[in-house]
């Protein structure tokens, strides 16, 4: 299950996220918010941070202007690692690396066919397994 979480900045982006989703048949939930809402990213990411926390989603969707706050307020979250990715390299590179449990993208930053095919390198990569990123992976979780 894919939780999917924007702020007003990021709604057309998620719907043509959402109708990739649809398309290859992969199970979401819409954490964000709604077209005519004004709103604030902290509580997205959050919704879908906690999803993940909870296990009701194995990974996560967050959008909002730049992909920077949003990003930033799930990382404050215990087991959050979102990666805010423009490229498709950045994508693959941080579930190999990073096993990262959320993707982040601006939707000022990129545009709608570059950000789908971000999505579908993030959902199609895999964690190396590697014991050093294992063992860095850990110690993120570190005070
Ligand atoms: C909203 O205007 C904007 O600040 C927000 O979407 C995001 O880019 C913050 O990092």
């Amino acid at each position: 299950m894919i939780g999917i979480g924007n702020d007003h900045t990021g709604y057309e982006l998620k719907m043509e996220i959402i109708k990739y989703l649809e398309e290859k048949g992969i199970e979401y939930k819409d954490y964000g918010c709604g077209k005519l809402e004004t709103s604030d990213y902290p509580l997205y990411a959050k919704a879908v941070g906690r999803a993940i926390q909870k296990k009701e989603c194995d990974l996560g969707i967050l959008i909002c202007g730049t992909g920077i706050g949003i990003s930033i307020a799930a990382n404050k979250m215990r087991g959050i690692r979102a990666a805010l990715c423009h490229d498709c390299f950045s994508a693959e590179a941080t579930k190999l690396h990073n096993d990262a449990n959320i993707l982040a993208m601006g939707a000022r930053v990129v545009g709608p066919g570059l950000a789908v095919k971000i999505v579908d390198t993030f959902l199609n990569s895999e964690f190396s397994g590697n014991e050093r990123h294992s063992r860095r992976i850990q110690m993120l979780e570190d005070e």
